[in-house]
């Protein structure tokens, strides 16, 4: 009986963790980019390391497919925390600082955290 009750509880308190995470979760696309500024070199650069590196998993367009949807996201991470996470890789995400160069690794965070919303209607190399 005890642990009817228990498994009941347990039940309850998953479906409500679900329930949170699946309709209180924050719509980050609509924060748009951060209020940094990058030199349209990076920023072209960005989209063609993010087009070949980061959008099997990503989309091209940051809308998520295997990994989360990145767009609007600059505003969930510092910057150096994103950095971090690009570098070291998290989970199921490799991590990119053996691969990337520094000046790669800033021009794709130019690219998901600017860039994105800046390129939307144009045409990404690659
Ligand atoms: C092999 C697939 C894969 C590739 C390639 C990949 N990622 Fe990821 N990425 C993931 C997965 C899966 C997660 C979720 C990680 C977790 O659950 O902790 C993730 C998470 C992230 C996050 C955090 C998203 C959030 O909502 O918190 C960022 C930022 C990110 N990736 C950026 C990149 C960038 C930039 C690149 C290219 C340099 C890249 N990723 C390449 C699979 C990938």
């Amino acid at each position: 009986m005890r642990s009817a009750l228990y498994r009941l509880a347990m039940i309850i308190g998953a479906s409500s963790i679900l329930f949170t995470a699946c309709f209180a979760s924050t719509d980050w696309a609509a924060k748009g980019p951060t209020e940094e500024s990058y030199s349209q070199e990076s920023l072209t650069l960005g989209a063609s390391v993010y087009s070949d590196t980061c959008a099997s998993c990503h989309g091209r367009d940051g809308s998520g497919s295997f990994g989360p949807a990145l767009l609007g996201k600059g505003h969930k991470y510092a910057y150096q925390d994103q950095r971090r996470l690009i570098e070291r890789g998290r989970r199921s995400m490799p991590g990119f600082g053996a691969s990337l160069t520094d000046k790669e690794i800033e021009a794709v965070l130019a690219h998901i955290r600017v860039g994105f919303f800046a390129n939307r209607n144009d045409e990404l190399p690659g």
